[in-house]
């Protein structure tokens, strides 16, 4: 059975190894903001890091995904604090919000490397769809959460999405830290 670090935490997925780690994420550990968009790899919503680098989860198996480290959305923060979620919000780049989870993941892993990047390096480095077109805002929110991230700037956190971090851990299993376990 494929064994792999989902949030920070160990799994060990009883699934055949040629599903895709997408469903895993969303069918077995209840990661339900990765999304499921084309199943194809065009749009992006699907998005994981893997080992540190945005990837798409309908395109790896879990066979493929075996010893990595993935983090969904629910792993880039608890409450919404990563600077690139915070910088979406306060450029109202989010319009339904179904393409977000994975452009914020393709944008993490972007600022990881490259803090300053410019327009160009930013729709090179995200080429994630979005139906409602929310690109030049997003353009400016991910400047800006590189601003934060390199301490230039501050945002005012978002709210909090009215679920207490503990009690999500009870409704999401996989963000439970392993030590919750019984
Ligand atoms: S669902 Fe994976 S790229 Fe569209
Ligand atoms: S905000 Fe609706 S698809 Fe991007």
């Amino acid at each position: 059975m494929p064994r792999l670090t989902v949030n920070d935490r160990p799994v060990e997925y009883d699934m055949d190894t040629a599903t895709p780690l997408l469903w895993a994420l969303r069918d077995a550990s209840n990661l339900t903001g990765t999304k499921y968009g084309c199943g194809d790899g065009d749009c992006g919503a699907c998005m994981v890091l893997v080992d540190g680098a945005a990837l798409r989860s309908c395109l790896i198996t879990l066979e493929e995904a075996e010893g990595r480290f993935v983090t969904t959305i629910e792993g880039l923060s608890r409450d919404r604090s990563h600077p690139v979620q915070q910088a979406l919000v306060a450029e109202q780049a989010i319009q339904c919000g179904f393409c977000t989870p994975g452009i914020a993941m393709a944008a993490a892993a972007l600022l990881q490397r490259n803090a300053a990047p410019s327009k160009a390096e930013i729709e090179e480095a995200i080429p994630n769809l979005c139906r409602c077109g929310v690109y030049p805002r997003l353009v400016k929110a991910i400047q800006r959460a590189g601003r934060v991230e390199r301490r230039l700037e501050r945002i005012s956190a978002a709210p909090a999405p009215g679920i207490d971090p503990d009690d999500a851990a009870e409704a999401v299993p996989a963000m439970s830290p392993p030590d919750s376990e019984d």
